[in-house]
């Protein structure tokens, strides 16, 4: 297996992760998730963490991990990539958001404003916590998908993707920040 066939299976792993963002950024808004509380003075997420947003990015991975496995047979001829358990398909998601709100709960903590950048912890916030809950959910499923070296570049290509796809959202005016 060489290194591109490699990027591509990871980015085809991660593709349930990758949108639940962006989708929420889309359909973002409404009542905030934490209904206006604090926390010592600082909000406990903020208004950027909607319940729209978030189910709507979930219902969208979840969703496009549904389409992934439809076209599978074709995909798989070319490049063996993976099929998404259920349980997968919705963790890799959920736990994309989940991250996202650990983020926001931490920058809050921190006197982060919303909005503010909180560089590493914005890029891969949802990495990390979405391949942790697929772990908990689907340890097998994980452990013949997550390989070593799928692991490395999807930590490695991860936040270039994500600062990519902000710059674009930005660019559109979808997002406040480039970030
Ligand atoms: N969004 C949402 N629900 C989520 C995540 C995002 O509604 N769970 C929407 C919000 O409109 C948010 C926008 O997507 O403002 C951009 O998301 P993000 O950059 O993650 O949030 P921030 O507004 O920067 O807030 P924070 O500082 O808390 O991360
Ligand atoms: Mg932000």
């Amino acid at each position: 297996m060489n290194l591109l066939q490699t990027g591509l299976i990871a980015i085809w792993a991660m593709l349930p992760a990758y949108i639940p963002n962006n989708i929420a950024v889309i359909f973002g808004g409404g009542p905030p998730i934490d209904l206006g509380y604090t926390l010592r003075g600082n909000r406990l997420l903020g208004d950027g963490k909607t319940w729209r947003g978030t189910f709507a990015g979930i219902f969208a991975g979840a969703g496009l991990a549904g389409m992934l496995n439809l076209i599978h047979p074709l995909v798989n001829d070319l490049i063996a990539v993976p099929r998404f358990p259920i349980g997968a398909g919705v963790a890799l998601p959920a736990g994309a958001m989940l991250g996202d709100l650990m983020a926001s709960f931490m920058k809050r903590r921190t006197g982060r404003a919303r909005g503010h950048a909180f560089p590493l912890v914005d890029q891969l916030d949802f990495v990390v916590a979405s391949l942790g809950l697929t772990w908990l959910v689907s340890p097998q499923w994980f452990d013949a998908t997550f390989t070593l070296p799928i692991i490395l570049i999807v930590v490695l290509i991860t936040p270039v993707l994500h600062v990519l796809t902000n710059v674009i959202a930005y660019l559109f005016a979808l997002k406040q920040e480039p970030w």
